[in-house]
């Protein structure tokens, strides 16, 4: 199994996230302050993207300047992911996920391994934080000994890993302030042509290409 990597990719979006939730600069580690609700219960699996920031998230992103950016800084991204590859030949999730960690809950209700909603090799998750993310704000991905470990990154870094195969999860945040991340998946074309695509857990989009993942031309063309 691939090994988990953070790397510093020094594309930090996080200005444009704060622009398409409609908060105050610098503000995204206090979102919980800005949410309507909170405290809430801690989200289940059916709740945890079906929140208001989620909401606005997704009704916002295409032609969003958090797009546009995301968009350009795909071909670094992806250089570090997949060396060998050039951007034409990678197939990139097309809308990536949004993932809120308020204080005193979660960001994504249950553990589980992304094998088990319909993911397969040769994916390969990106998980890029707007906020500092450590300890219980944070994601926490299985090692090969079978132990969680929280991802320390800032803004500017991504974690690379295999979400297909290792499970991850999150802890009740206790830091304080909110984890703002989002995730997406890349992959060779070549090995996206003749799977068999299943349904995603959330979207309903089949999570093959032309669907859930598209070419960086046709990102280019949205
Ligand atoms: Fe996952």
């Amino acid at each position: 199994m691939m090994q988990t990597r953070v790397v510093h990719c020094g594309v930090n979006l996080a200005p444009y996230v704060e622009e398409l939730l409609g908060i105050p600069r610098s503000k995204l580690n206090w979102l919980h302050n800005y949410s309507y609700g909170w405290p809430m219960p801690v989200l289940t699996r059916e709740q945890d993207s079906y929140q208001d920031w989620h909401q606005k998230f997704y009704v916002g992103w295409m032609g969003s300047a958090l797009q546009g950016h995301w968009v350009n800084s795909l071909p670094n991204i992806a250089s570090l992911v997949f060396p060998g590859l050039a951007i034409d030949e990678i197939a990139i999730q097309k809308i990536p996920c949004l993932r809120v960690h308020l204080p005193n809950n979660v960001a994504v209700g249950i553990k589980h391994k992304d094998a088990d909603f319909g993911h397969a090799e040769p994916e390969i998750n990106v998980w890029m934080p707007f906020t500092d993310a450590y300890g219980t704000n944070s994601v926490y991905i299985q090692n090969d000994d079978g132990k969680f470990n929280a991802i320390y990154a800032h803004p500017g870094d991504i974690a690379i890993f295999d979400a297909v195969n290792r499970e991850h999860c999150n802890a009740i945040n206790k830091t304080g302030f909110t984890r703002v991340s989002m995730d997406f998946r890349l992959a060779p074309l070549d090995g996206m042509y003749d799977r068999e695509a299943k349904e995603s857990i959330n979207t309903r989009s089949k999570i093959g290409l032309g669907d859930y993942f598209v070419t960086y031309a046709e990102l280019l063309n949205a």
